[in-house]
């Protein structure tokens, strides 16, 4: 007993690890099970452990209150409005390494290094199964047609993924265009906009309208949920634009916490989650598309094929995301 004991105290002397281990700290918007597989790999590689903490609402305000004394190294969050909100809000710091701008487009990264798209998810149009006859709907702007009058629902106008689709056919078309655009969807609306994504297929499937836009990984998540799985079924995918622009590309992503008391290991993480290995098993927890590269796809993705992507930059819709507020209050949207 007494010389397992000494060994066990030798052993500690040596490893600094026992005493000291490395550590990361991240504010995770994200839940904890889309985030643990990557977690897990990362200290598996690095022996880096990583602590995290998930907070749905409050993040930003949370880190702002901390201040100097704030433990976050890395800041997990989805949607370009509220990774643009944290870079706005002087909570973010420059990432410049070489490998991180490699395995990251342009497009999905900020363009001073403030924040990195690390997944991508699509706004697609769902349909009708029932009362939609197949090619009948291929663009956004097509839903204004009056094909359509009182046959589309959505979620609010002002929600972040309403937003930056607005501020993407913005970046494209321009403001008056989109504005004529916004104006023509709420013409078309079934109902006041209300609920979240799912709750428009739900919609559908209960014949109050016809048509919906949706983030495309909710089709996944309704699939495998016993209750949800007759919406889903009861509508079939639409990538629009593809002889045009291309579908509108939103991401989930990550940023140094401007004080990261651990930097060194954050920067670690960031290489890692920005990697093939971090996209992928990123990308698969939430049936999201990897930011680059060709990867392993769930089955349901795969059956839906490739699709164009539009490829407008990030920082663009970003930046007309205050615009697109304004259009949305300006045509009364949401009443
Ligand atoms: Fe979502």
């Amino acid at each position: 007993m007494f010389r397992q004991l000494t060994y066990f105290f030798i052993a500690m002397i040596f490893s600094p690890n026992i005493f000291c281990s490395e550590s990361v700290n991240v504010y995770s918007y994200r839940k904890p099970q889309l985030i643990s597989p990557m977690f897990i790999a990362f200290t598996e590689k690095t022996g880096i452990e990583v602590n995290s903490i998930f907070a749905k609402k409050g993040m930003l305000e949370r880190i702002k209150n901390e201040g100097r004394n704030s433990p976050a190294d890395i800041i997990l969050t989805v949607d370009i409005g509220r990774l643009a909100d944290l870079k706005n809000a002087d909570l973010t710091q420059q990432v410049s390494l070489a490998q991180i701008n490699k395995n990251i487009p342009e497009n999905f990264r900020d363009k001073d290094g403030h924040w990195f798209g690390l997944t991508s998810r699509a706004r697609i149009i769902v349909a009708s199964r029932k009362r939609v006859s197949e090619g009948s709907i291929n663009t956004y702007e097509s839903l204004v047609n009056d094909q359509f009058k009182g046959k589309v629902c959505t979620r609010s106008g002002k929600h972040p993924y309403m937003i930056a689709l607005t501020a993407s056919i913005i970046a494209y078309s321009g403001e008056e265009k989109a504005k004529q655009w916004l104006y023509g969807l709420k013409n078309n609306l079934a109902r006041k906009p209300q609920g979240n994504d799912r709750a428009q297929v739900k919609a559908i499937h209960e014949g109050l309208c016809d048509v919906a836009i949706i983030n495309h990984y909710y089709m996944a998540m309704m699939l495998s949920d016993p209750e949800q799985k007759k919406w889903a079924e009861s509508v079939y995918v639409i990538f629009p634009n593809q002889d045009g622009r291309g579908t509108h590309m939103n991401v989930s992503g990550a940023a140094l916490a401007k004080y990261a008391p651990n930097k060194k290991n954050g920067l670690a993480l960031l290489k890692f989650l920005s990697s093939n290995e971090g996209q992928e098993l990123y990308s698969a927890k939430n049936s999201e598309y990897p930011v680059s590269g060709k990867m392993s796809r769930s089955s349901l993705l795969e059956s839906w094929g490739e699709f164009k992507q539009d490829k407008s930059d990030l920082n663009k819709i970003a930046d007309n995301r205050e615009a697109a507020l304004m259009i949305t209050d300006a045509v009364g949207y949401n009443f």
